[in-house]
């Protein structure tokens, strides 16, 4: 998705922002470009590309010298990546920067064609610059104004980054819906999309609300309410330092992240656990206000569902309560059977994603319940739910999710635990066991990645060249195979389906040909038989299995191609280290094919928009 940034302060201001951008590349992008205030004229440079084609554009042609400006990296949606669809864009006497749809921009755009303004772009941004400029030019002492009457007129999501010509190294801002932040250094201030873009100048900011307007100098920071009123706002410290948000001697920050795991489990978990017990009372959760549910939706979208999908298995066996678990941009359209007594679970790790965040709004107006589960503090989802449980993965960079689903999952099991409590569907020696359970998955991820990553990288030089690949299990090794799979398509882009074993035979195994690569998943006791019996299915037919089990399971050999066994645990627990092999097959298979692993062409790592 697109980033934003701006700069008020005594360094180079050009120089900050590409450095700030930089940091939001990983959201995803196909085209970058600055507006900063020389000698208090606005200049533009953009390009096409990254931001090494705009620095190269700047050696050359000169870069802008000033102290205030504004900057963004593009993920297109109204028209293709270019130069002129670029931001920033300009109207009269005004340059913007933009995150977000205008949904109504050609309805403006007639408006304002039949007021004279001609366009040279694409976009639905440069609509928004071209009506700051209409509305300037009737009020052109008073840019707070401007910015107002021009807002009122958009429909969708915005955060724009916005100068005009007559305030120099004045920058403006405001937000609806898309993420916008303020950061508080010393004699300097920034605008961002998020805290990434300026950690390593301070760690202080403000979160903007809907519709307020940011007005920016080099000597301080006002922040308007929607009617033009001066607010205070509480001072928000990031928890985090430069340091997390770089590689740190990996080659890519999904292998660090992959690193970090059991890091990120026992900052999830230690809190939140009391004496051997669960307790969510700080997130507002406890036995006596969760037990009467009758009913658990999980809505998500993409990795974040799929530890929904996890959860579903684990609350239901555990608690005994029926889940549904939806795709968030399903689950909005479709008039959901949700209301009074159900409990609605939002799950993201950026807390933006705009489809999780609609389904949160609708799930509240129909009378539910919300719990959210979200990485990025202060983020829109975990604003608007009525309760939170934050997950301490810390900023995750790559965009293919591996550390916010692995406490993503931890969080569900906490939950799931809490809740069968509550219910009375376990006692509390059985409560205690899986509380230990969960907090011995660190040291075995630890195991893991120290033992595994030869096999899964040989693993990896046998999928190179395959066109397509399954995953293959049943219960909770069908859960986790839906994550292994999308892992492998989104890096690697091999396609790749996963199914459940019991399953395949009604349609599926008609794809397996000779050599057909099979990823069988087999954790769960009760159901090896069954799944084996799958496996040697697909194995008659020429497939080539990669079967990953326990190590106190023993499977005939003939079933198999490639072996990788996991530490014994409890049966349910086995998602977690289960999850660390899926990851590291499918970041080897895309290295080996030298593929941009951290940002997998047409991915953004937050979807903002629908
Ligand atoms: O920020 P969210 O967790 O709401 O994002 C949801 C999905 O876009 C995300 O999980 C996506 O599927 C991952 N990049 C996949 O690795």
């Amino acid at each position: 998705m697109c980033g934003i940034v701006g700069y008020c302060g005594y360094r180079d201001c050009s120089d900050v922002l590409v450095d700030t951008l930089s940091k939001l590349e990983y959201r995803g992008y196909d085209s970058a470009g600055i507006a900063v205030f020389e000698n208090g004229e606005i200049k533009v440079k953009k390009s096409k590309g990254k931001l090494k084609d705009l620095k190269a554009k700047m050696e050359q042609c000169g870069k802008p010298v000033g102290k205030a400006g504004i900057g963004h990296t593009r993920w297109a949606t109204h028209g293709k990546p270019s130069d002129i669809n670029s931001h920033p864009h300009s109207g009269e006497k005004v340059a913007i920067v933009h995150n977000g749809i205008i949904e109504n921009y050609k309805q403006l755009k007639e408006f304002l064609i039949s007021h004279g303004e001609t366009f040279v772009s694409d976009t639905d941004t440069e609509v928004v610059a071209k009506l700051l400029g209409y509305f300037y030019k009737k009020n052109p002492e008073n840019p707070l104004a401007t910015i107002q009457s021009t807002v009122n007129e958009l429909e969708g999501s915005f955060a724009l980054g916005i100068v005009f010509e007559d305030f120099p190294d004045v920058v403006y801002a405001t937000r609806r819906q898309s993420p916008l932040i303020v950061g508080v250094g010393k004699d300097e201030y920034f605008i961002a999309s998020d805290v990434t873009a300026i950690i390593s100048y301070t760690k202080n900011y403000y979160l903007i609300d809907h519709d307020e307007i940011v007005e920016m100098k080099q000597d301080g920071v006002v922040i308007y309410d929607e009617y033009g009123e001066e607010k205070t706002k509480e001072l928000m410290t990031a928890d985090w330092d430069a340091e997390s948000a770089k590689k740190g001697g990996f080659p890519h920050f999904m292998i660090k992240e992959i690193h970090e795991q059991p890091n990120a489990i026992n900052m999830t978990i230690k809190p939140r656990i009391f004496d051997g017990m669960p307790n969510l009372e700080e997130c507002g959760i406890t036995r006596e206000n969760i037990k009467d549910f009758k009913n658990i939706y999980i809505v998500a979208c993409g990795t974040a569902m799929h530890a929904g999908m996890v959860g579903k298995y684990v609350i239901e066996k555990l608690a005994r309560v029926p889940v549904v678990v939806d795709i968030a941009s399903e689950y909005r359209y479709r008039n959901p059977i949700v209301g009074e007594g159900d409990l609605v679970i939002i799950i993201s790790q950026s807390g933006e994603t705009a489809d999780s965040l609609e389904a949160l709004k609708l799930s509240k107006k129909m009378g539910a319940k919300t719990l959210a589960i979200v990485n990025v503090k202060g983020s829109s989802i975990a604003r608007e739910a009525d309760m939170l449980i934050y997950t301490h993965a810390g900023p995750e960079i790559a965009v293919a999710s591996t550390k916010a689903y692995i406490v993503q999952l931890a969080v569900m099991y906490l939950f799931a635990f809490q809740l069968a409590l509550a219910k009375e569907t376990i006692n509390e020696n059985q409560c205690r066991f899986l509380t230990q359970e969960l907090e011995s998955t660190p040291k075995v991820i630890e195991k893991i990645l120290a033992e595994k990553l030869d096999m899964t990288q040989f693993i990896a030089t046998k999928l190179i060249s395959a066109d397509s690949l399954l995953y293959i299990g049943r219960g909770l090794d069908y859960a986790l195979s839906m994550e292994g799979s999308l892992k492998l398509k989104e890096i690697s882009y091999i396609h790749s389906e996963s199914y459940a074993a019991g399953e395949l035979k009604h349609g599926t195994i008609s794809l397996i040909t000779e050599n057909t690569p099979v990823i069988a998943v087999a954790t769960q006791k009760n159901l090896l038989e069954k799944t084996v019996s799958n496996i040697k299915e697909v194995k008659a037919r020429g497939a080539k299995v990669i079967l990953v089990t326990r190590e106190d399971f023993s499977v005939d050999k003939e079933a198999y191609d490639y072996l990788i066994t996991l530490p014994k645990m409890h049966d349910i627990l086995m998602p977690i280290p289960t999850a660390v092999p899926l990851q590291l097959i499918a970041y080897y298979t895309s290295v080996e094919r030298g593929n941009d692993v951290d940002q997998p062409r047409n991915l953004a790592k937050s979807v903002t928009v629908e």
